[in-house]
């Protein structure tokens, strides 16, 4: 825009710089417009002003905000794009000073009556963002003297395209920030916990009461359990959850490069060592490292992670400098440390500092009720990721699911019911499709005590039957009911004879 030969007096000039700092003030985009409307008019010395912003797809302009007599309920409404003075300049991205409106062919009044607002004089001015007009300003009735000057729109066209950076600004920021509460929720809810369990709400009570201390957390789990959701579910509830989760496997990596993995190296360490190396546990300060397979370490490992527990210091290996850091350790085992601690592998001492709180989380076969659901989440999940329609569980599936024994607890469940996404051509995961080790089980008293479900009794109704050959004293006997009630259920399950 040229400027030369623009005669601004200071106090405009001094209302122009208000202005532009208070509609710089805040990214919040409805603060940012309501801003705008009050500057403006403070700006043009005017009684009422508004705010247009322009919707392209909808090819109307909408009152994000409105200051005067009763601008309020204006707020919202929108019109035809090209209409009024205020779609005049739109068009155009030219500013317009109209006088006096009732001579103006352009003025629409409707807007007059909506407000209870009578317009006398009218300024509007494009806001303009990289040669894109994205809204119009629009101040009415001049303060204290007959008509707005050549001087106010000039001053208002300044202001406009200031407030146009401010508006797209704000407006920039709350998609970024709508968009990151989104991923966000969309990975914790990837760390969803599954399950309503009696030992699953115990073991997440014990995770809820140490999570927002710094105390050590010692996890204790079958494999699959769940050890390193719930390290992550530990962090996400402490307070470090804004900083670093760092999760180490002891077990992958050989002793000497655990050590240097952990607490870094200096230059020259060792051969190889061709430059300065942090460790995880540097690279976690403010947060959590969770140190997995802790059962595996080094006697050498231990001492330094002993001392690292204790004084919050290390040395990086081929180092002097002590290097403190503030870094919540939670560790992991699937072994007995208690028996490694008998047979010498494992230090006393370290075992007491990491054993401040231990959790146990309970294998899958001991809380048999989580199965469905966890079943039913892994097989959604599963067609998510494949790009398959969702497929639902048969209520056999889940009676064999919910009896099977699981040595490899949660992962292989996930594993069994990804695989039977994939062998699954029709809308239900069917026994077919789970590996034989689990179709050779029948559902026992216990899964079904456990899952106390209405499919997984139905299906071990007939599963008894199939057993029987269909034989309904046969199967009332497996099934340690009388005749009767096996036929009462046959109607309450809707079972016909030799249902496949
Ligand atoms: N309660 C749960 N709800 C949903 N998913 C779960 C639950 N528990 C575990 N999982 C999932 O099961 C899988 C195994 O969990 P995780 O890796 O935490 O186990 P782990 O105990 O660390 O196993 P390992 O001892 O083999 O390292 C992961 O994919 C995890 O997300
Ligand atoms: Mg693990």
């Amino acid at each position: 825009m040229d400027l030369t030969g623009c005669e601004f007096d200071r106090p405009s000039l001094t209302a122009l710089t208000e202005a532009s700092a208070a509609v710089n003030s805040t990214l919040e985009l409805s603060m940012v417009l309501q801003q705008i409307a009050r500057r403006a008019a403070a700006v043009a010395r005017a009684e009422a002003s508004s705010v247009l912003t322009y919707h392209a797809l909808r090819r109307r302009l909408i009152f994000a905000a409105a200051v005067g007599a009763r601008g309020e309920v204006l707020l919202g409404r929108e019109f035809e794009a090209d209409l009024g003075i205020a779609g005049r300049v739109l068009k155009s991205g030219r500013p317009l000073n109209v006088a006096d409106v009732s001579t103006s062919s352009d003025f629409y009044d409707g807007i007059d009556a909506l407000s209870a607002f009578q317009t006398r004089g009218l300024m509007a001015a494009p806001m303009i963002y990289q040669s894109e007009t994205i809204g119009v300003i629009e101040v009415l009735n001049p303060c204290e003297r007959g008509q707005f000057s050549s001087t106010d729109l000039e001053l208002l066209t300044v202001f406009a395209n200031l407030a146009a950076c401010a508006a797209r600004n704000a407006r920039t920021h709350d998609q970024l920030r709508r968009e990151h509460r989104a991923l966000r929720e969309s990975l914790l809810s990837r760390l969803q916990i599954i399950g309503a369990s009696a030992p699953l709400r115990e073991m997440l009570k014990l995770a809820d009461r140490v999570a927002t201390t710094n105390a050590t957390v010692l996890l204790l789990g079958e494999t699959g359990t769940g050890k390193e959701l719930i390290a992550k579910y530990i962090h996400d509830r402490s307070e470090r959850r804004q900083h670093a989760f760092v999760a180490v496997n002891c077990a992958a990596l050989p002793e000497t490069l655990l050590e240097s993995e952990l607490f870094g190296h200096e230059k020259g360490a060792f051969t190889g060592a061709i430059q300065q190396h942090l460790g995880r546990f540097e690279l976690a300060d403010g947060g959590t490292l969770f140190l997995d397979e802790i059962g595996d370490i080094s006697a050498s490992t231990q001492v330094k992670l002993l001392r690292l527990l204790q004084e919050h210091a290390f040395t990086r290996v081929g180092g002097t400098k002590t290097i403190s850091c503030d870094v919540r350790v939670i560790a992991a085992t699937n072994r007995n440390l208690k028996k490694a601690l008998e047979e010498g592998r494992f230090r006393d001492d370290l075992y007491y500092r990491l054993n401040v709180f231990p959790i146990h989380l309970p294998p899958l076969r001991e809380r048999r009720e989580d199965v469905p659901a966890l079943a039913e989440h892994f097989a959604a999940l599963a067609c998510q990721n494949l790009g398959v329609p969702p497929r639902r569980l048969a209520a056999e599936t889940v009676a064999l699911l919910v009896a099977y024994d699981w040595p490899g607890n949660i992962r292989e469940l996930c594993n069994i019911v990804e695989r039977a996404v994939l062998m699954c051509d029709g809308t239900d995961l069917l026994p077919a499709h789970l590996p034989a080790d689990i179709t050779g089980s029948t559902p026992t008293a216990a899964a079904f005590a456990g899952a106390g479900l209405w499919a997984t009794e139905r299906a071990m109704i007939v599963n008894a039957l199939r057993e029987a050959r269909w034989n309904k004293s046969k199967a009332a006997r497996a099934l340690g009911i009388s005749r009767d009630n096996l036929r009462y259920r046959l109607k309450k399950y809707n079972i016909s004879d030799r249902e496949e």
